[in-house]
């Protein structure tokens, strides 16, 4: 898609809950990071239809801790563009590693992943047992663990 803007919210722009929540059910969660790091949005006619969030975690390494795009746009190369967007600003920042994390039953992010070159280097083990309320279920599968992936850059 050539109509899809790509840009770094400043501080007087709407920050995208509800689409930051497709991918993160905790509010609390999304707000804590959402001001510790950079979110961006991919805009269609002013309207934002994806969004992602970089933060710092270590010297010289960012985490992508968020990605969504909006039910009806996906498929179509949006989510692929964002990840790719988020690896130019991490080389803009001079970090090194790119990692990001996500859940053992999170079979298509998986794969999303793996295709932009992330490298799967390990498994925090019960992640979203300590950390999440409710119960997933996705693609069948309980998600308990965090798969985490990662990129030299
Ligand atoms: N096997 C192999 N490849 C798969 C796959 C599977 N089961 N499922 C998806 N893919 C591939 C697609 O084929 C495509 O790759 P291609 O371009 O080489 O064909 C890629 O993954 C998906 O591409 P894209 O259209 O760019 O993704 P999207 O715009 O649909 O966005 C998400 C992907 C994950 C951001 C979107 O589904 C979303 O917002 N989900 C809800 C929030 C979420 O789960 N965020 C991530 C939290 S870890």
């Amino acid at each position: 898609m050539n109509d899809v803007i790509v840009k770094q919210l400043g501080n007087d722009d709407k920050i995208p809950y509800e689409l930051l929540l497709l991918a993160d059910p905790s509010i609390e969660a999304i707000n804590d990071y959402v001001h510790r790091g950079g979110c961006y949005a991919a805009y269609v006619n002013n309207i934002a239809i994806g969004a992602y969030v970089i933060i710092k975690t270590r010297p010289l390494t960012l985490e992508l801790v968020n990605i969504a795009v909006s039910e009806a746009y996906r498929g179509k190369g949006i989510g692929k563009m964002l990840i790719l967007s988020a690896i130019d600003m991490a080389k803009n920042e001079k970090a090194k590693v790119l990692e990001v994390g996500t859940g053992n039953s999170s079979i298509s992010q998986l794969a999303l992943y793996q295709k932009c070159g992330f490298r799967v280097v390990g498994v925090d083990r019960d992640f979203f047992k300590k950390h999440y309320k409710e119960k997933i279920i996705e693609n069948g599968i309980e998600c308990v663990d965090m798969i985490r992936l990662s990129m030299d850059l």
